[in-house]
């Protein structure tokens, strides 16, 4: 495998929790791409095995697919733009035949991701920093609405640099819906005791405790959903079997500082540009 840098490294933890949960019978996420990706390379995986954070980050992967499949109910040929997408297979899930699909990562993400993936006419990868405005231009390029998918990626950013995420957004692709998870002070505190964050070289550095804070950021900048692991919507709670969510529900009741800690949000950024009409 080739050699990552210590925050691409972490991609390997989403792409093992799906391949686990595909192996398994009945298991939340069907992705034989994932296991085909798991068994090719060359890295000892069996480090993670047992530690409840994978089926957190497949639970994630599932809301994250909902809203997507939302957006794409609503603008079938919009654009979707999966931000720091690792070895991400969204698209394989979710594509409808129309949508146009950007998959953006740091350049060596890129090169290990290019073994596994074909561009096309509609889904193209990005080799770019989130905090680098060239790729919101290529994305202009593509019809709008936009959906900007960044899981598990903002969190190892300064604030600073999400704070720029959000105004390069704003700026150059206003009325973008963005989602994102925010771990709280209290997480990101203790992240030296999480079970695979730990074994790990990369830290999380942006700490939110409250989604809505991001709202000062901007006068432009709306939270339009915000979720714990406790409280998903429709769709994810059908895929979820009823022993992970009665789980799920006592916790957020014994250790609700936990749940509350980490939230999966998305956000409206910018004012829409205004239509011919309007
Ligand atoms: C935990 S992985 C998540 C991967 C993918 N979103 C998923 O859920 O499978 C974090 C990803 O963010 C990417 N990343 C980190 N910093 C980035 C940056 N400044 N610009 C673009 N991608 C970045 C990493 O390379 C890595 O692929």
């Amino acid at each position: 495998m080739p050699e990552l840098g210590e925050i691409q490294e972490t991609l390997l933890i989403p792409l093992y929790g799906r391949a686990v949960q595909t192996r398994k019978r009945n298991g939340l996420i069907h992705d034989p791409k994932a296991v085909e990706m798991v068994d090719s390379l060359d890295y000892d995986f069996s480090r993670f095995d047992g530690a409840k954070s994978l089926i957190g980050a497949t639970l994630r992967t599932l809301q994250f697919d909902a809203w997507v499949a939302d957006f794409l109910r609503r603008h079938p040929a919009g654009t979707v733009v999966e931000i720091g997408t690792g070895l991400n297979t969204r698209f394989e899930r979710l594509d409808n035949g129309t949508v146009h699909w950007f998959d953006l990562d740091l350049p060596d993400v890129i090169t290990l991701r290019r073994t596994f993936f074909q561009d096309t006419d509609r889904r193209r990868t990005l080799a770019a920093s989130v905090t680098d405005p060239a790729w919101a231009e290529a994305v202009r390029a593509s019809p709008g609405p936009y959906f900007l998918a960044a899981e598990a990626v903002l969190i190892y950013l300064d604030e600073d640099r999400v704070r720029s995420v959000f105004d390069l957004v704003a700026d150059r692709l206003p009325g973008a819906e963005l989602a994102l998870e925010t771990a709280s002070g209290h997480m990101v505190d203790r992240q030296d005791s999480h079970d695979v964050l730990a074994k790990m070289a990369a830290r999380m550095r942006w700490s939110c405790d409250d989604p809505g804070e991001v709202e000062s950021w901007r006068p432009d900048v709306q939270l339009a959903e915000s979720r714990t692991f406790a409280d998903f919507a429709g769709p994810v709670r059908s895929a979820v079997p009823l022993s992970v969510r009665l789980l799920l529900r006592a916790m957020a009741v014994i250790r609700r500082r936990e749940i509350e800690s980490y939230r999966l949000n998305r956000y409206r950024v910018g004012d829409p540009a205004p239509t011919a009409t309007s």
